[in-house]
């Protein structure tokens, strides 16, 4: 795929991206060594070539053993640090960040110490690269719903510096309506709300996110696709779907991209947009996504242009700014 691809240098908006889900191979190394960590890994090649995936759980199970390097503020700072240099690269001017604030507190990690280094490196990339980033705090839903209130309670000296909440991790057996309590305080609070709803879990869980837990937008959705009826509310009250191509392979959610219904949606009239997920588990940042689905799909530049004002649009930004960017961007193509 060549990398002169005009879309590729557009401005866009990433919704759907986890930052523990960044953490690349060699900064994995990098931290254990600096901790003294023992990895199951003897080189950093090994860590890359474990990352062989047969489902949402498998991935799940080495992501969660990853973040067990993360240990004091400067860890999570260089984290962040290194997404938005990737940012950079990509033309990326806004991201709407998610983190797991439980996959740290329950190994020790005090909440000050990662929201310490996370709001170093939001000013810094604010500062030096021009890019925006809001933090979208995640709730575990192996875990209980008591955990996450208790999340939500222990977060309340960073409420100013998080956007929204979210809701991820192993969803089948973990349905929305297990966190109507904590969605409906969190909103009471102020917080917008988002829930991953449709990856491996079936479209009746997109239906009780938007109807139990109030959502602003569904994270992945794709299984939308099994449900006529879901599909025409999907498009008709423009709700945002952050779809997230390059995952859904990884994770045996599609067996090959020349499958994946992300156009179909499109061109249903759905609010589809394009993310990375987990970046440095899936293969590829944001643009290795566009440039996936114009490979595969043969995807036209106009449903490109599409796809990235969409971004725009269904972000948490002041709708001054999407129109902002949205004339920028018809400026530029
Ligand atoms: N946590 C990180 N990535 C995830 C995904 N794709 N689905 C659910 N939880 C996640
Ligand atoms: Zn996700």
């Amino acid at each position: 795929m060549s990398s002169d691809w005009s879309i590729l240098s557009l401005p866009k908006v990433e919704l759907h991206l986890h930052i523990e889900g960044t953490l690349e191979p060699q900064m994995m190394w990098d931290l254990a060594q600096k901790h003294k960590i023992s990895l199951p890994y003897d080189s950093v090649q090994a860590i890359q070539d474990a990352y062989q995936f047969s489902n949402l759980q498998s991935f799940l199970d080495l992501y969660y053993a990853g973040t067990n390097v993360l240990r004091d503020a400067d860890d999570f700072y260089q984290l962040m640090w290194a997404y938005f240099l990737r940012c950079k690269e990509d033309n990326i001017v806004h991201t709407e960040i998610m983190f797991d604030p439980q996959s740290h507190t329950h190994r020790g990690v005090a909440f000050a110490t990662i929201m310490q280094g996370f709001n170093k490196a939001i000013k810094q990339a604010k500062d030096e690269l021009g890019i925006s980033a809001y933090l979208i705090m995640s709730f575990l839903r192996h875990l209980s719903e008591a955990d996450a209130l208790n999340t939500l309670e222990e977060a309340k000296p960073y409420y100013q510096d998080i956007t929204a909440i979210g809701l991820d991790s192993s969803e089948l057996g973990n349905p929305p309506d297990k966190f109507t309590t904590v969605f409906k305080k969190a909103r009471t609070a102020g917080f917008k709300c988002v829930a991953h709803a449709g990856e491996e879990g079936p479209a009746s869980y997109i239906r009780d996110a938007i109807k139990l837990l109030n959502v602003d937008r569904i994270d992945h959705g794709v299984r939308a696709i099994d449900d006529n009826d879901l599909v025409t509310q999907l498009a008709k009250t423009n709700m945002p779907l952050t779809v997230c191509p390059l995952s859904n392979l990884k994770l045996c959610v599609v067996n090959d991209m020349t499958e994946h219904n992300i156009l179909t949606l499109l061109e249903k009239g759905l609010r589809v947009t394009v993310n990375s997920d987990d970046p440095s588990y899936f293969g590829g940042y944001l643009n290795d996504n566009f440039s996936a689905l114009k490979q595969a799909l043969n995807m036209t530049d106009a449903q490109a242009i599409r796809l990235i004002k969409n971004s725009f649009t269904a972000s948490f930004l002041p709708e001054a700014e999407k129109e902002k960017w949205l004339a920028k961007i018809d400026g530029l193509i």
